[in-house]
């Protein structure tokens, strides 16, 4: 297999591999990406069939640290700089209009580019190798289409068995530990400005009123023409088992009433349950950051227990939780039915 420790010389191979318009999946503060050269179309094209993902989708371009964005996108707002100023390196994914030499493959044929300079050590020196730190990675995050993001190196190898198989697509995964925040970067489209101001597309650890200090006003919800984001669909983030969320004074009852049908259940939740019978259970830091952090981890370690549900304990619905509440949300889509049909049944 060919996961690597990131030591300088592996990431020295991985930024040639690049180069060479291979595959490389890496670590990132938010979570794990699988990158791939953003100005060479091919291999970009190698991500979608790798991901099995719509090749209508863009993917976000990652750069070094004082990186010239100018050369990415045009039109350069001062609230682009603002934000800069304040969060890179960091979670934060900007939105800009797309230079034109960028080619459309990365943004899906929109005319947009979305960038991010990612904090971790292991993405940065990944970058600097690359191209000499001009170039762009272009890097979603390095999981299935629609699947649960990859925030350890194992994660990875368990979405692309296949693919990291000697002639596979991907060429080495670097290692770098666990992704510190844990859920993915938070999005902020500015390429439209004049007409709908700051719009927050992805909630992520930095959170509107962060921006809303920086920008001087709070970014607004995605209208219907905002640009199209894949991980802003309904169902996203989803483990194979069907997710169910339940209020935490409901657990208990839900729980016993699933067990009397002969249902099987995986249990995640902040508190403890004592009186909760689950094939696993998955405890969780009390906090919004902490949550954040072990929550793709929590869920795939309950995927494997195969239960018929994973329930959720509802989390609360305060600010600082928004970016999980809509995580949460979109791994829970698809099986928004399926409690009230066992329980109909
Ligand atoms: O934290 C992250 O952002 C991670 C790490 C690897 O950096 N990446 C990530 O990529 O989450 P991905 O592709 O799984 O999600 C990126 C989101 C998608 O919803 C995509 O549609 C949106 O960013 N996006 C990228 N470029 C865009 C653009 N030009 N316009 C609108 N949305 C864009
Ligand atoms: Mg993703």
């Amino acid at each position: 297999m060919n996961v690597v420790a990131s030591t300088p010389d592996a990431i020295a191979t991985a930024a040639l591999a690049l180069e060479a318009g291979r595959l490389v999946a890496f670590p990132t503060e938010t979570v794990y990406g699988l990158g791939a050269d953003a100005e060479n179309p091919a291999a970009v094209a190698d991500i979608y069939k790798a991901k099995g993902r719509p090749s209508d989708h863009p993917v976000i371009v990652h750069v070094a640290p004082g990186a010239d964005i100018r050369y990415w996108a045009k039109n350069i707002p001062h609230e682009a700089d603002q934000l800069i100023a304040a969060f890179w390196p960091g979670p934060l994914t900007l939105i800009l209009k797309r230079a034109d030499h960028i080619p459309d493959a990365v943004s899906g044929g929109q005319d947009t580019v979305g960038i991010r300079c990612p904090s971790h050590p292991v993405a940065q020196q990944l970058l600097r190798a690359f191209k000499n730190g001009k170039g762009g990675v272009a890097a979603p995050s390095a999981n299935k289409f629609g699947h649960v993001s990859p925030t350890l190196a194992q994660h990875v190898t368990e979405e692309f068995m296949q693919e990291i198989l000697p002639g596979g697509l991907i060429a080495a995964v670097l290692d770098g530990g666990q992704s510190e925040v844990g859920i993915e970067s938070t999005i902020v489209d500015l390429s439209r400005l004049a007409t709908h101001g700051p719009v927050l597309l992805r909630p992520g650890q930095i959170s509107s009123a962060q921006l809303a200090e920086v920008l001087g006003v709070t970014p607004a919800s995605p209208d219907a023409a905002a640009p199209r984001a894949s991980g802003t669909l309904d169902a996203h983030y989803a483990p194979q088992t069907p997710v169910v969320q339940v209020a935490l004074a409901d657990l208990d009852n839900v729980a016993a009433q699933l067990q009397a049908r002969g249902k099987t259940i995986a249990l995640l939740s902040y508190q403890s349950h004592p009186g909760i019978v689950a094939l696993a259970i998955r405890q969780l830091p009390a906090d919004a950051a902490g949550y954040a952090h072990d929550l793709y981890a929590g869920l795939r370690e309950l995927d494997h227990a195969h239960a018929d549900l994973i329930l959720v304990a509802a989390i609360p619905q305060d600010k600082e939780w928004l970016g999980v509440n809509d995580r949460l949300r979109r791994a829970a889509f698809d099986s928004r039915d399926v409690l009230q049909k066992i329980l109909q049944a």
